[in-house]
């Protein structure tokens, strides 16, 4: 049996690639290039292009499980939803989806895609996600080398801030579970931190010192206009403006219950990841 593993090639998806690889499990990338990816077969797929969703199930008729990310596409319906029929008609028995926080079943974009799962009656999870610790090495890994600095809209918004280590071992654990979990976690990690807060840390790890720059949220949107489409900048604007609310920061605080488990810790990361901001 093969999972098949969309954003295969991105932080989450490849960290969850080389777990499954070294528990024994068979996997399939799936990839807008198709570009190689030694040690694991890559197919080529395009949630934006229907031709491409038949391309894994010619290329490896076992599949039966699906990892599903959702990158930046807000009109998520009449993508999603016919892959999805057609992974089930193809055999897939179950998917594990990964959303965030603020993705509420049915909301747009992600929890589109989650009501999707609910509407068709098949074994999933769903993975909703805080915001990455490894973002400070992504997005922020230019303005910190550069500038020694970080901007954001959040203010004061503390954030529990996860390892994408965490959440592939979540996407891990409910991909090859015997049962499936039928149901949505939080993902959070195991400490609040501001941004003014996180620099801190960071600027001891580093030697020098870091700031967060403040801007506002209708700053932000100019900036990821820059990137990304106007809808999409408006989003993730928006998110950071929930987040100097306090909207993050109550995700830390949902019952046990709600939450899966994570362990990993911003300092952790930075200590290990110190080389990615030296000068
Ligand atoms: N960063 C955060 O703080 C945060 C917080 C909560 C949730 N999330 C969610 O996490 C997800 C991102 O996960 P990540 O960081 O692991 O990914 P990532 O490193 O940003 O990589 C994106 C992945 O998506 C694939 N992809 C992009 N467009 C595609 C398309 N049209 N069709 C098929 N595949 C496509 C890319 O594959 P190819 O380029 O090879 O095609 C790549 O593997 C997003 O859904 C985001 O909303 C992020």
């Amino acid at each position: 049996m093969t999972i098949l593993i969309t954003g295969g090639t991105g932080k989450v998806g490849g960290r969850l690639a080389q777990l499954l690889h070294s528990a024994g499990h068979r996997v399939l990338i799936a990839s807008r290039t198709g570009k190689p990816t030694t040690p694991f077969a890559v197919v080529t797929f395009d949630f934006l292009d229907h031709g491409s969703f038949v391309n894994p199930f010619k290329q490896d008729p076992d599949i039966d499980r699906v990892f599903l990310v959702v990158p930046d596409i807000l009109n998520t319906l009449p993508h999603y939803k016919p892959f999805i029929d057609m992974a089930i008609s193809k055999g897939v028995k179950r998917f594990v989806l990964l959303t965030s926080t603020q993705a509420h079943p049915g909301s747009p974009g992600q929890g589109v895609v989650h009501q999707c799962l609910l509407d068709a009656k098949v074994d999933y999870a769903v993975l909703r996600p805080t915001w990455f610790m490894q973002n400070f090495g992504t997005d922020f890994k230019d303005s910190i080398r550069d500038s020694n600095e970080i901007v954001s809209a959040a203010g004061d918004g503390r954030i529990p801030f996860i390892s994408n280590e965490d959440i592939a071992q979540a996407a891990f654990d409910t991909l090859v579970s015997e049962a499936s979990p039928n149901r949505d976690y939080y993902l959070v990690g195991p400490e609040l931190y501001s941004y003014d807060e996180a620099v801190a840390l960071l600027s001891s790890v580093l030697g020098r010192t870091i700031i967060h720059r403040r801007s506002t949220v209708e700053e932000q949107e100019e900036v990821y206009k820059q990137f990304l489409s106007p809808e999409m900048a408006k989003v993730l604007a928006a998110m950071e403006g929930l987040a100097a609310e306090g909207k993050e920061e109550a995700f830390f605080y949902e019952p046990e219950h709600r939450k899966y488990p994570a362990k990993h810790t911003l300092g952790q990361y930075f200590k290990d990841n110190a080389h990615l901001w030296a000068i």
